[in-house]
């Protein structure tokens, strides 16, 4: 295993780049055959539906928090092309997580919108099926610099739904967060146009950092609510091993409620579904009772309140490694047995074999972990 460490400094840290890219895991075939039913378990009895790709490993933002500009700099050096897995391979391997059980796809990057022409990739996924016969639901985060002019051809070609990541209103905040001068207001456009193009419901995710942008909450909240749109408060995670991450920059979720709260009063709403990230609150009217019109808000509280309980996440890299928890140090080459001929059933049987060993759960037992973290993949590098 060949660790390729840099070390960058970043104001007064060392922040090494310890590039796990290498390290997967050589995918082995069980020695019986599984043939998908949709009732796949990992270890710890948790179903597998929902699967993240990513699609490209390069953004042109560089959130401190995920792909902070100082490591990602014009000397890094991204995936290679031919690494990257084709449209073809990664629809064929979403219809072998489908047949196992999986419902959602979501796209992920880096930025997707990057990546030349998502939308043949978006309709050939809109093409494929669950094991109950119904079309997934097809959804894909971005950062909205590139969605005013893309929403109506990512809509025709069969994308349901798209998630925003918007972590300020003011331009000043907005700029700084993304640290490369980026204004909001074409990230405002991107939203109306994704709006306009059908591609609802529309969810904005806010990573919240102490000191940067906090007083940000009230104004989005005020903007998003009655707006249609579901804002989400993220806190801030020890993702990735780059972002110099520490606990005191965590605004935990409970405080992003009480803040909202002591203007816009919320009542609690049941999860739409299991293993949610989010928790969802909603705008209650003069009687404290939830008023649709006015809409909800969402807290996602993996460092104070975690939740892989219910976990049923699996994500694919970019170069096809896939990974079973956002914390993982390594993936599983799958990649590496596509290309070396596999047929559709080798391949899901090794993914059985594969979700079927797991029992990843870092956030909870995030603290209880003695000496140092275990280097983490990059969140730009397998997605969100
Ligand atoms: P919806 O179906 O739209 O509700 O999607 P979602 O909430 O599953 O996905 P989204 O990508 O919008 O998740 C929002 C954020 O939650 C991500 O950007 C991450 O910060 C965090 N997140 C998502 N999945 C996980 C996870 O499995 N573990 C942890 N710790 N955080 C996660
Ligand atoms: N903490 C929380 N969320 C993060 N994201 C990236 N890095 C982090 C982090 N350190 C998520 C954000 C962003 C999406 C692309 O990935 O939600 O919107
Ligand atoms: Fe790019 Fe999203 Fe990461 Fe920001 S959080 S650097 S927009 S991939
Ligand atoms: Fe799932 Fe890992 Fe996140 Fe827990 S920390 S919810 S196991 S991805």
């Amino acid at each position: 295993m060949t660790l390729l460490v840099q070390n960058l400094h970043m104001s007064d840290r060392v922040i090494p780049l310890v590039d796990l890219r290498n390290t997967a895991r050589a995918v082995q075939l069980p020695t019986t055959p599984v043939v998908p039913n949709g009732l796949l378990a990992d270890a710890l009895g948790r179903p597998l539906r929902d699967l993240r790709i990513s699609v490209t490993d390069r953004c042109n933002f560089r959130c401190s928090y995920c792909m902070p500009k100082e490591v990602f700099d014009k000397d890094h050096v991204y995936l290679p092309h031919a690494s990257l897995l084709s449209f073809e391979e990664i629809t064929r391997l979403a219809k072998i997580f489908l047949a196992h059980g999986v419902r959602k796809i979501r796209l992920t990057g880096g930025e997707p919108l990057l990546r030349k022409n998502i939308e043949v990739l978006i309709g050939q996924l809109a093409r494929l099926r669950t094991v109950d016969g119904q079309a997934p639901d097809i959804t894909l985060t971005t950062n909205g610099s590139l969605l005013a002019r893309k929403a109506r051809a990512l809509k025709d070609a069969g994308l349901q739904r798209v998630t925003v990541s918007l972590d300020g209103l003011d331009d000043s905040v907005f700029r700084s967060m993304n640290d490369v001068d980026f204004p909001v207001q074409q990230v405002l456009q991107g939203i109306e146009a994704a709006r306009t193009a059908g591609l609802g419901p529309i969810k904005v995710n806010m990573v919240v950092k102490r000191s940067t942008n906090a007083r940000e909450i009230l104004p989005m909240a005020r903007h998003f609510r009655g707006s249609g749109a579901v804002l989400r408060f993220i806190e801030y995670m020890d993702v990735g091993s780059t972002n110099g991450w520490r606990m005191d920059e965590v605004l935990p979720s409970a405080e992003v409620v009480r803040l909202i709260q002591s203007e816009m009063p919320l009542v609690p709403l049941e999860a739409t579904a299991s293993g949610e990230t989010a928790q969802r609150w909603g705008y209650a009217d003069a009687n404290g009772r939830f008023d649709p019109a006015l809409g909800e808000i969402g807290v996602i509280s993996s460092v104070t309140q975690a939740f892989c309980r219910d976990c049923n996440r699996a994500r694919l890299s970019t170069e096809g490694k896939l990974y079973l928890c956002l914390f993982a140090s390594q993936g599983h080459d799958l990649r590496g047995l596509l290309r070396s001929g596999a047929d559709d059933a080798d391949l899901a049987s090794a993914l059985a074999g594969i979700w079927g060993a797991r029992s990843d759960r870092y956030s909870e037992l995030r603290n209880s972990l003695a000496g140092a973290p275990a280097p983490r993949v990059e969140m730009s590098y397998i997605g969100g």
